[in-house]
């Protein structure tokens, strides 16, 4: 391993991933468990228990010497004690204190397409605004928040924080007004953290069009003729990535690590 590789992979690494029962999530948490030092300890997030327990199963198999914990939870409802519960008690129960990493590190990738079928100008239900909103961005901060009161500055050598972005977040899209406003809001907030925060590394990653069940949700669901085409068109032609192909991306710009903190990195960036 080189030196610019230790400077994020091969460490003692405390690690929460969101959205980690299946599509991108899941991939994340097995290829950067193969990559985490022994007694690195994974937390994994989602409502699925059964999905979260078989991304468990695959982490043991690439690494058994990463301990993991599984916390079935719905981030639709943001609950800060809750998610400063969670993160204690994953640090108790497998006997160990943030000191006892080198790295702390946090990824925001749990996320909801909302409902595609809705243009803005049809957009008018408050409740479905705070329900969206609720699980892309509050829970988001105030998991964030919680995460950073833990592993606070100076507890361990190293603190990262990755959003899970899209190019949503910076080109409008036909009927998809819930999830390009709430891209966009999100990934504003790390930037923002990463200004206010100079010793953390904030990076916004957008993994680019991923087969998932995602994709799959706006193929159907869409009421924009032209958006469905684009993403049939992506599956007919095989032009859309698999999710072994973004993962192994994202793990190459962090062992790269050329990039400012907070700063937006596409899957297709050179
Ligand atoms: N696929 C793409 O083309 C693409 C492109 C750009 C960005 N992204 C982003 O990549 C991230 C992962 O998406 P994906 O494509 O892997 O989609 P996915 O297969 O649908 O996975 C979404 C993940 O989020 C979790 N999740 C959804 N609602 C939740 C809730 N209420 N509480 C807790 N967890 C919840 C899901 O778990 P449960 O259902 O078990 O709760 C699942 O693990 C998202 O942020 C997405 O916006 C995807």
């Amino acid at each position: 391993m080189t030196d610019i590789q230790k400077f994020f992979w091969g460490q003692k690494t405390y690690c929460l991933i969101t959205g980690a029962s299946k599509g991108i999530g899941r991939k994340f948490a097995v290829e950067f468990a193969r990559r985490f030092a022994a007694n690195s300890l994974l937390v994994l997030v989602a409502r699925s228990e059964s999905g979260l327990v078989e991304t468990k199963d695959l982490v043991k198999n690439a690494n058994a010497d990463v301990k993991v914990k599984v916390y079935p939870t719905d981030l639709c409802k943001p609950d800060p004690e809750l998610f400063l519960q969670m993160i204690q008690t994953s640090l108790t129960e497998s006997g160990c204190n943030p000191a006892d990493f080198d790295l702390s590190l946090i990824i925001h990738n749990a996320g909801s397409v909302g409902d595609v079928s809705e243009n803005t100008s049809n957009m008018s239900n408050p409740d479905k605004w705070q329900e969206y909103f609720s699980l892309n961005l509050f829970s988001v901060a105030c998991l964030n928040s919680q995460f950073l009161k833990v592993f606070s500055e100076g507890s361990v050598k190293q603190r990262s924080v990755i959003n899970v972005t899209s190019l949503c977040a910076i080109k409008p899209f036909n009927s998809m007004g819930y999830y390009c406003t709430g891209k966009a809001s999100r990934e504003m907030f790390f930037r923002v953290l990463a200004k206010e925060n100079p010793t953390l590394t904030v990076l916004n990653y957008a993994p680019g069009p991923v087969d998932t069940d995602m994709v799959s949700e706006v193929i159907s669901g869409t009421g924009d003729a032209d958006i469905k085409q684009m993403f049939v068109n992506l599956k007919k032609e095989e032009k859309i990535l698999t999710v072994e192909q973004t993962t192994n991306r994202i793990i190459e710009v962090l062992e790269n690590g050329k990039f400012e903190s907070g700063q937006h990195v596409d899957y297709y960036d050179e």
